[in-house]
């Protein structure tokens, strides 16, 4: 997709502050600090319009970008923040599971993992909890970069196994340093959009 416009158009807590209209969305979820900002800013090829930090939690409410004035994407805090606590962490869950389940112009979820390391137990629920509910699911694994090619099939594949991932789900490798991944991920979210 040629990104000819994108905004951020609301950070928000609840339904009542969510976007009017009809357009789709597209949603990330992910651990915190694995690239979920930084995949935006590189599908839509700007920089740091969703901010992003090298420090985990910078993401702390859903953040709405309006692309080509045509769809969402919804940027969603990470989970597995140790640094939390409890009681926000539990009221960030109840926020996002309430959006994910009663949220009709959610056209689906960019499962963001870590390349490099298996996917995490809090990964396996977010990917089981998406199919339970069969919400449409693109897996990213991430920062590729930082693996040698050569090894890049393998990462994959643990991946893969380690989510028990359906056949019909695809695993996308990815960077948003080098910008690999990105057409296929496009081609994938494209589907979604134009349903
Ligand atoms: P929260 O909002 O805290 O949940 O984090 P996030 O998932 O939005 O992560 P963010 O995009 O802010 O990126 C976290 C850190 O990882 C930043 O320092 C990014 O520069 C870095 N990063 C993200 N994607 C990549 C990548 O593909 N390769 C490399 N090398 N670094 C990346
Ligand atoms: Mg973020």
């Amino acid at each position: 997709m040629k990104v000819k416009d994108a905004q951020f158009i609301i950070s928000a807590v609840s339904n009542a502050q969510y976007p009017d209209g009809n357009l789709p969305e597209i949603a990330l979820a992910g651990r915190s600090n694995v690239g979920k900002s930084s995949f935006i800013n590189t599908l839509i090829g700007r920089k740091s319009l969703a901010r992003t930090s090298s420090k985990p939690g910078k993401t702390q409410t859903l953040n709405f970008y309006l692309i080509n004035e045509q769809f969402y994407f919804v940027d969603v805090p990470g989970y597995g923040y140790a640094k939390v606590s409890k009681k926000q962490r539990e009221s960030w869950g109840k926020m996002i599971e309430k959006y994910l389940m009663e949220r009709p112009q959610l056209k689906g979820v960019v499962i963001i993992v870590d390349l490099r390391h298996p996917p995490t137990e809090d990964d396996r629920l977010m990917y089981d909890f998406l199919k339970h509910y069969q919400i449409p699911v693109l897996i990213i694994a991430t920062k590729a970069d930082k693996i040698p090619r050569g090894k890049w099939n393998k990462h994959v594949k643990i991946t893969m196994d380690t989510l028990d991932v359906e056949p019909s789900d695809s695993v996308v490798l990815f960077s948003s340093e080098t910008g690999v991944g990105k057409e296929e991920a496009w081609r994938k979210l494209e589907n979604w959009i134009s349903d």
